[in-house]
């Protein structure tokens, strides 16, 4: 397969789950491309797919039919403990809930997934960290514990948690589904900065203003992208118009 400037191709996905009786066919034909660079939105009616796709394109789940190529590598092909390993060195993760250890300060949490994937480098990983903390703004936060920073700062330090290792795509699932409209455009804003800054992100989401700062939007229907539309780069004085755009075509999905 031809994967060009291709990071992550997804071809004939398909994902059952036999745990069920009948067995549940949630994904089936999904062929999907996302290049460097881009910033791609996955929208659909809850229960259409959306948490089970990024979960097998991020081998946090395995597909059952259909291939998935991440940089080159096909991940069927890796063992559990190889994939732990591209997870944690390729990928970045931000959920709904941020997950973050309690005992451990906001800026500990963030250093962990650096440590974990290069110990020796423990001057280098501490440094990155410092720089994420004061480019999302938060380094006046980094010593308080998780429960003493607000749901916006907590999905701002996810963030980094998700950069530290200079991953090639961040995942994120809903990362704004359990916030507020103003701690939504302060997270949006962060993962507008990453992808500005060059960065690959894969984000689920269910509401239109979030999806409406992605380059594309892909439309899940029972587990099949039924359509995609291009918005080309995000531009913030051009917010209302895009996401008009974005909700006129959600319509016509039946959303
Ligand atoms: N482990 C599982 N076993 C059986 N069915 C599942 C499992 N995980 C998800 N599903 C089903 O797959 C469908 C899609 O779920 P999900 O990917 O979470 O949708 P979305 O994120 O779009 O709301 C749902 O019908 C859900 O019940
Ligand atoms: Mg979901």
């Amino acid at each position: 397969m031809d994967t060009g400037t291709a990071v992550l191709t997804a071809a004939d996905l398909e994902k059952t789950f036999y745990s069920t009786d009948p067995p549940t066919q949630v994904l089936s034909g999904i062929d999907l491309t996302v290049n460097r660079g881009d910033f791609v939105a996955v929208m659909g009616a809850s229960g259409s797919g959306k948490s089970t796709l990024l979960y097998c394109l991020s081998g946090m789940d395995r597909p059952t039919g259909g291939g998935i190529w991440f940089g080159g590598r096909e991940l069927t092909d890796l063992s559990d403990r190889e994939m732990s390993r591209l997870r944690l060195l390729q990928m970045g993760f931000v959920f709904q809930q941020a997950y973050f250890l309690s005992n451990l300060s906001v800026r500990d949490n963030i250093l962990l997934p650096a440590l974990k994937a290069a110990p020796k480098e423990r001057g280098a990983a501490e440094a990155r960290t410092d720089e994420l903390l004061e480019r999302f703004e938060i380094t006046h936060i980094g010593g308080h514990g998780i429960t003493q920073v607000s749901g916006g700062q907590l999905q701002r330090a996810s963030i980094c948690r998700a950069l530290v290792t200079r991953p090639s795509v961040v995942f994120a699932d809903e990362p704004t589904g359990a916030l507020n409209s103003s701690m939504t455009t302060e997270v949006m804003d962060a993962l507008s900065g990453v992808h500005r800054d060059g960065g690959t992100i894969v984000m689920v989401t269910h509401d239109p203003s979030c999806a409406a700062r992605a380059d594309r939007v892909i439309y899940l229907r029972d587990g099949t992208v039924v359509d995609a539309l291009d918005l080309g780069l995000w531009e913030p004085d051009r917010a209302a118009e895009r996401e008009d755009r974005l909700l006129g075509w959600l319509r016509g999905q039946g959303f």
